[in-house]
C-alpha cells in the first residue's frame, strides 16, 4: 500500500532513541522528509546515521529540548526557513520518574508538566495553523497506557497523560473538518533504553531478579511478550501518513493486548 507520505515534512521530537526513533526510521522508509529532534547532538548524529544506514536515506536532525517553550519557538523559526511548511508532528519526549504519590515534589511535578503536557499543547499551537492552513496535517502524540489505567508509582505519568488527552482530544474536534487528524498512541511495555532501566527499578524496588520481573509482567500480557518499538512505529507511521483520512481524537493502546476492558 502506497501510504501517502512521500515528501511529507513530519517533525518528530525524542526522536534519537526508542520508540521516537522507530517512528522516524519507519516514516523515512516510508517516503517522508523526515526531521528529527532530540536535546543531545551526539544521540541526534548517532540516530540519523543509524536511519540512514536502514533505509539509504539520512533525515536532518535539529536540537531541541521540549520542555522549554524558546527551544520550540526556534524549532519552529529553523523548520519554516529550511522547509517554509510541515506536514505532521509525532509528539515524544522522555517520561517522567517513578515515585510514591505523595512524595513528588514541586519540581518534580514541573519538569513532568513541562515535558510531557505543556510540551504538546507548545507545539500544537506553533504548527497546527500551518497545517489548518494547507488543509493538510497529522499529528500523534507518544503518551501512555497508564491514561487508561493508572500504573502504581507512576502518578507524574498517570496525572500528565490524561491531560495530554483532554487537550488534544479537544484541538482533534475544532481542526478536524481542516483536515488536520491528531492521535494518541499509548504504548504498553515497549523495549527500549527507558524500559531497561524501568526494570532495574522495579527489581530492586520489589526485591526480585530482573528475570522475576520480566516473566511476572509478560504473563500480564495476553500476546506473551514485550513490544517492539518498530510495532509501535508502524502503526504510528499508519496514522500519520495520507492513507489515514478518518481516525482522529483516538486515543489507541499498542500494548499486545495488556488493557482489557471493552471500550
Ligand atoms: N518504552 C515503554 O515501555 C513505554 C511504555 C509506556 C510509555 N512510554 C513513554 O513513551 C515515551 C518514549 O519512551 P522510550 O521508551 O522511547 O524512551 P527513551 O528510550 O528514553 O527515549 C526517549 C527519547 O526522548 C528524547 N528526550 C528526552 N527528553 C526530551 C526532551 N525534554 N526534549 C526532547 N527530547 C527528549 C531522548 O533523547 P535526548 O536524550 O537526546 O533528548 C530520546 O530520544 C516516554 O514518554 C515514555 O514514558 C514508554
Amino acid at each position: 500500500m502506497d501510504l501517502k507520505l512521500t515528501n511529507k515534512i513530519i517533525l518528530v521530537t525524542g526522536a534519537s532513541k526508542g520508540l521516537g526513533f522507530a517512528c522516524a526510521k519507519i516514516l523515512t522508509d516510508e517516503g517522508a522528509n523526515v526531521i528529527l529532534s532530540s536535546r543531545t547532538e551526539e544521540n541526534l548524529i548517532s540516530a540519523s546515521e543509524n536511519i540512514a544506514t536502514e533505509t539509504g536515506i539520512q533525515p536532518e536532525w535539529i536540537a531541541a529540548d521540549v520542555s522549554k517553550l524558546n527551544d520550540i519557538n526556534s524549532l519552529k523559526t529553523s523548520i519554516l526557513e529550511k522547509y517554509g511548511t510541515i506536514d505532521g508532528i509525532v509528539i515524544n519526549a522522555g517520561g517522567p520518574p517513578p515515585g510514591a504519590t505523595l512524595e513528588m515534589t514541586e519540581e518534580q511535578w514541573q519538569s513532568a508538566l513541562d515535558t510531557n503536557f505543556l510540551s504538546v499543547v507548545r507545539l500544537s499551537k506553533a504548527f497546527t495553523p500551518i497545517m489548518q492552513k494547507k488543509k493538510f496535517g497529522r499529528i500523534v502524540a507518544v503518551t501512555s497506557i497508564s491514561a487508561k489505567l493508572p500504573l502504581p508509582n507512576l502518578v507524574l505519568s498517570n496525572a500528565s497523560r490524561l491531560a495530554v488527552i483532554g487537550f488534544l482530544k479537544t484541538l482533534a474536534n475544532d481542526v478536524a473538518k481542516d483536515n488536520v487528524l491528531i492521535n494518541m498512541v499509548l504504548p504498553g511495555t515497549t523495549n527500549t533504553g527507558r524500559l531497561k532501566q524501568v526494570i532495574k527499578k522495579w527489581a530492586e524496588n520489589e526485591n526480585k531478579t530482573i528475570e522475576q520481573v520480566i516473566k511476572e509482567r509478560t504473563s500480564q500480557i495476553p500476546v506473551g511478550r514485550f513490544g517492539e518499538p518498530e510495532e509501535f512505529g508502524t502503526f504510528v507511521t499508519f496514522l500519520m501518513s495520507g492513507r489515514n483520512t478518518y481516525i482522529t481524537g483516538q486515543s489507541i493502546p499498542v500494548d499486545g493486548g495488556y488493557i482489557k476492558s471493552s471500550l
